[in-house]
């Protein structure tokens, strides 16, 4: 893929960047994403029957079977060249900010750094009753049904933030302080439909960012964009990161 001169450039000077990222950006990890045809999570399971806190309490064992099987899943793949690609992007530019809506923890495994994890991260729990400091009675990855938390004795839960629950307030300010101060946002492999993540992209071009959007299929944000490199992001992300390095 040619990366437009002008987008070069951009990047080129560009001091502040944001980097959004959806399950686009690990699908070449062999991770599925949630809204595809056929492969989407979302097409083989029901999110309400089991991504809201509604479903956790109706039957536990289920919901944490469903996240062990997911961790599992993630523990088995390897980041992908789109995932390098930003981490080299962050060494190579003044300042970036990389917000995902990924719980999977492939960006850190690619050595990005001070991730802003907006939907929380799989491999993390905490107690269903916000207990702080909560720790599990016993190994959580090991359990067939959720542990239980050592402070209050009710249940462990996955560390992801489910349908229906705010966003965790320190990702949800840093974001939006990010969003706010950048002079360029890159969107990459997001279907930019879920709230309030998809309302980053509107922040940042109030504040006059250059839009970027590699994606493979068009969203909502495509019609703002200044660019639009359509594509998979482990084949784009790291051309485009060459263009302002080699
Ligand atoms: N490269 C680039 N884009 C890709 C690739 C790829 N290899 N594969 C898929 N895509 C694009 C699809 O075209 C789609 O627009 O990634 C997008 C994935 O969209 P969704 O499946 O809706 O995932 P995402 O945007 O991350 O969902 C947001 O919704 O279900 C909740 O909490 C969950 O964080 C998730 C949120």
């Amino acid at each position: 893929m040619t990366i437009p001169a002008e987008l070069v450039e951009r990047l080129r000077d560009a001091r502040n960047i944001l980097v959004l990222t959806g399950s686009g950006v690990s699908a070449e990890s062999g991770v599925p994403t949630f809204r595809e045809a056929q492969s989407g999570l979302w097409e083989n399971f029901d999110p309400l029957q089991l991504a809201t806190p509604e479903a956790f309490l109706s039957d536990p064992a289920l919901i944490w079977r469903w996240y062990r099987w997911r961790r599992e899943l993630v523990a088995a793949v390897e980041p992908n060249p789109g995932h390098f690609a930003i981490a080299r992007l962050e060494s190579v530019v003044e300042q970036l900010t990389l917000v995902t809506q990924n719980v999977d923890g492939l960006h850190q495994r690619a050595g990005s750094s001070d991730v802003i994890e907006y939907h929380g991260n799989l491999f993390a729990t905490h107690c269903f009753n916000r207990c702080p400091e909560a720790a599990p009675k016993c190994p959580a990855n090991k359990a067939d049904s959720p542990p239980q938390c050592g402070t209050c004795g009710g249940w462990m839960r996955p560390g992801v933030v489910w349908f229906g629950e705010a966003i965790p307030p320190a990702a949800l300010a840093a974001a939006d302080e990010a969003a706010h101060d950048c002079d360029l946002f890159l969107s990459v492999g997001t279907s930019s439909l879920v709230w309030p993540a998809a309302g980053l992209g509107e922040l940042a071009m109030q504040s006059g960012a250059t839009m970027i959007e590699v994606n493979l299929d068009a969203t909502p944000l495509t019609e703002q964009s200044h660019f639009v490199l359509r594509g998979k992001s482990g084949e784009i992300l790291p051309e485009l990161v060459n263009s302002i390095t080699v």
